[in-house]
């Protein structure tokens, strides 16, 4: 059932406000400015012995865990990293017991991500899962997780799943944080921002016309450029894949700050970059880079908190806390992915060659 929506990626993109409010319900702790997660299964002593954080997932769910990296980072202050759950387990990695391991999937049964679980697990390492499907493979495989509760995703292009799984991420971080150095006041901001989230997603929903007009535009391109940098950059990641996997428009992701060390060779009219512009620290250096583009006559679209002069359209999404903010900036992104492949007329909840969940290797 597609309640009144043409396509269930539509569906589920406009169902992010509700699927934020339940992934957040019933786990703050506003007393003590922390979460609970039930199923997490990590005493403080244990979560306090955790020397490095390794996130492992495949496609949209491994962007995910590159912002839940950076969020534990920032929050946690435990060194962090994401990698695709398929290179992993092909390199022999040498498995640390102070490290903890998150598997991430919407499906819970990613065949490359169950048999890094497996391996792991082999090697007594502890795996948590941050999925979406309750009792899923990986689900039952780790130790211990946190749910998505995204509710269902049928199409193959993952929306709302992985916004709700940021969200998890920010949960756990804070929930790490709050264990470690994190302070109270900190703590509450982090609350406050989560707090915000669903109606914000609703505002950035609202600009659906607008940035439907600004989508035609881009039906034409050959090729497109996403750049952002830190917080932005897996962002940026995200957006490419789901332009590419929905419209096959070939699309290319970059950290802004590299851009000149390859990239800018690329830079005409005929390649449009899209550009994630956050408020934050490196506001700047971000405002640089469209510089760098705009001499060379690239043609730009900005996600950023206010309006770019640089660029030649930006779509304004609303200011949340500096590392809540990448939860927020791809929305309008999986909008001008969705509105791109429409008006190519493209087979939008099942894109050719794909499967929703690759169970095999
Ligand atoms: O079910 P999973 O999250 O483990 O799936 C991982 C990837 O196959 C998946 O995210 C894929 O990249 C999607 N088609 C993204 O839209």
């Amino acid at each position: 059932d597609m309640g009144g929506h043409d396509t269930y990626m539509h569906k589920e993109i406009f169902e992010q406000p509700d699927a934020v409010d339940r992934v957040l319900r019933g786990r703050i702790d506003d007393r003590f400015s922390t979460v609970h997660l039930g199923g997490l299964n990590l005493d403080a002593h244990d979560a306090r012995k955790v020397r490095r954080v390794k996130i492992l997932g495949c496609g949209t769910s491994y962007h995910a865990g590159m912002i839940g990296a950076q969020m534990i980072e920032e929050l946690a202050r435990i060194p962090a990293d994401a990698e695709p759950a398929s290179e992993f387990r092909y390199r022999d990695p040498v498995v640390d017991p102070d490290t903890l391991y998150i598997a991430v999937s919407q499906s819970g049964e990613t065949y490359d991500v169950l048999a890094a679980v497996q391996e792991l697990k082999r090697k007594g390492a502890r795996v948590l899962g941050v999925v979406n499907v309750v009792g899923s493979a990986i689900a039952r495989e780790a130790d211990a997780g946190v749910y998505v509760h995204a509710g269902p995703e049928v199409c193959v292009v993952s929306t709302k799943c992985f916004t709700n799984t940021t969200v998890a991420f920010g949960l756990l971080a804070l929930h790490l944080g709050r264990i470690r150095d994190l302070s109270v006041s900190d703590g509450k901001r982090i609350i406050e921002g989560l707090r915000r989230l669903p109606g914000q997603i609703s505002e950035i929903l609202k600009q659906e016309d607008e940035i439907k007009k600004i989508a035609k535009g881009y039906a034409e391109a050959r090729s497109m450029l996403f750049i952002g940098r830190v917080r932005g950059y897996p962002v940026a990641r995200e957006a490419s894949l789901k332009l590419k996997e929905v419209s096959y428009i070939h699309a290319e992701a970059y950290p802004a700050s590299e851009l000149k060390h390859g990239p800018l060779a690329l830079i005409e009219p005929a390649l449009p970059t899209v550009a994630i512009v956050p408020n934050d620290d490196l506001l700047e250096k971000n405002r640089a880079a469209l510089e760098e583009i705009k001499a060379r006559s690239g043609k730009i679209l900005a996600v950023a908190h206010q309006e770019q002069e640089k660029a030649d359209q930006t779509i304004v999404v609303p200011k949340n806390e500096d590392e809540l903010d990448p939860i927020l900036m791809g929305i309008p992104l999986q909008l001008l992915a969705y509105h791109t492949a429409l008006a190519l007329g493209r087979d939008i909840d099942k894109p050719r060659n794909l499967a929703k969940s690759v169970t095999v290797e």
